[in-house]
């Protein structure tokens, strides 16, 4: 049966419920008007700076659990704030070209740093013939820009690496670790290890942790004899070790910060997941391994802001910076089935977007963009759920159980990425290029064409 009256009456609700909402913005909890929001964010020109901030395998169920636990179900993290919000695929390729459905940082990173796909393992260079492609750092300073490279992983672990080196294979780290890299080698003509490629490209800042490979002894070439460390100093780098020597550091040279041999320890420590779910816990959001001198990922992307915009202010150039900010071991804890630790670092990570939102804020020619490499592990399921593998009962802050389950992988194997697309944010010049279903090497189109670089 028609019944015209009943529906009519429901448009008419709903236009006034929208002649409201335009007024005050948040009518109700979870009604809310984004147009005003959406109109104001779509806008091109030429943006000054980037900051550009990866959050390792933060798919959309990482940001979930961290927003679960942290702020709650119905709070926001800083990375929720963005006014413009799309999706992207992620998939690396065999060397024929042919879709590898699921990609490793080296892969995805290459993608969206140079705008070509390759195969997993592979460092800014192509899939089949192995050649070296031009990335977005590169092209960043050959048109005048400042540029910055900040992680807590190795600084020569895959997603740094992928801006500022080209490697065969993303182990070949140090000048100690080229065994799969032959062709890579100073010996046979080539640019030498991640970490000797690096610090000769003169990245203005340079932040994260991998001491160890920095202070491995250069094989051939100029610096022969030398640590990277040493060559580093050389080329005009101070060199800095924790957070005291961070803040001390002068603009107007370049800085390269180690804040640990390895991966920069995490924030949250807790239990890992286990076969059949663990007892209900409370992360512990400090860890005994991580020394209190050693800054946190919003301290280094504070202080990398601050120098690279220092450094063109003393050359009183109209360009301003390109900075990557990565947020590492979301995906190193995911691997490892430890939820409490994944979610300090996403929360690490999200305090990070915070201080790029805050300088945009002020800066509004400024292009943030925060996403994500790849997918990974961890699934929030029901409660009573008995799932496969590995799980966890979490207590979250506002005092709700929530069970966490790693299962893409068998239990004592590290735990894998996944295929599916995943989250990308941004806000302004050229930001609406993130929106709808974008390709990950679209990334860098869009902030090439932000920064107008040749
Ligand atoms: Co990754
Ligand atoms: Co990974």
């Amino acid at each position: 049966m028609h019944r015209p009256t009943r529906r009519h009456l429901t448009i008419a609700t709903a236009l006034v419920a929208a002649t409201t909402a335009a007024v005050a913005v948040t009518t109700a909890a979870g009604a809310f008007d984004n147009a005003q929001q959406a109109k104001d964010a779509i806008k091109g020109g030429k943006a000054k700076n980037v900051i550009l901030l990866i959050g390792d395998g933060m798919g959309d169920s990482e940001i979930t659990l961290a927003r679960d636990y942290t702020v709650g179900a119905n709070g926001r993290l800083n990375m929720d704030k963005f006014p413009l919000t799309g999706a992207y695929t992620t998939y690396a390729v065999h060397a024929d070209g042919t879709p590898d459905y699921v990609t490793d940082s080296a892969a995805s990173g290459t993608g969206w740093a140079t705008g070509v796909k390759t195969v997993n393992g592979r460092i800014s260079k192509t899939p089949g013939t192995d050649k070296p492609v031009k990335t977005l750092l590169e092209l960043a300073q050959k048109n005048g820009y400042a540029t910055g490279d900040v992680t807590t992983a190795e600084l020569t672990d895959a997603t740094p690496a992928v801006l500022a080196s080209h490697a065969t294979d993303r182990s070949c780290q140090g000048p100690a670790d080229m065994a799969k890299c032959p062709a890579d080698t100073i010996a046979a003509g080539g640019p030498g290890s991640i970490a000797e490629q690096e610090v000769n490209h003169k990245v203005d800042v340079l932040i994260g942790g991998g001491k160890q490979r920095f202070d491995q002894k250069v094989t051939d070439g100029k610096y022969k004899g030398l640590t990277v460390t040493e060559q580093a100093k050389k080329l005009g780098y101070q060199v800095v070790t924790d957070k005291a020597g961070l803040k001390g550091v002068k603009s107007g040279k370049p800085v390269l910060g180690l804040f640990a041999n390895g991966n920069v320890p995490v924030e949250w420590t807790g239990k890992a997941a286990a076969v059949g779910g663990t007892d209900a816990q409370r992360c512990v959001t400090s860890n005994p391994n991580r020394p209190s001198t050693t800054p946190s990922l919003a301290d280094s992307a504070s202080k990398a802001i601050q120098l690279l915009e220092a450094k063109q202010k003393q050359k009183h150039s109209k360009q301003g910076f390109f900075l990557q900010i990565e947020g590492a071991s979301i995906d190193k804890q995911d691997h490892a089935a430890d939820p409490c630790g994944q979610i300090g670092e996403t929360a690490a990570f999200d305090r990070a977007v915070k201080i790029a939102r805050d300088y945009a804020a002020k800066h509004p020619d400024t292009l943030v963009v925060t996403t994500a490499d790849h997918g990974h592990t961890s699934q929030i399921v029901p409660l009573e759920a008995t799932p496969p593998g590995l799980s966890s009962t979490l207590v979250t802050n506002e005092g709700q159980q929530l069970k966490v389950n790693y299962s893409t992988n068998t239990p004592g194997q590290s735990q894998e990425h996944t295929g599916t697309q995943v989250r990308i944010a941004a806000q302004g010049p050229e930001a609406y290029r993130v929106l709808g279903l974008t390709n990950q090497t679209d990334l860098f189109t869009t902030i090439r064409q932000a920064l107008r670089m040749r």
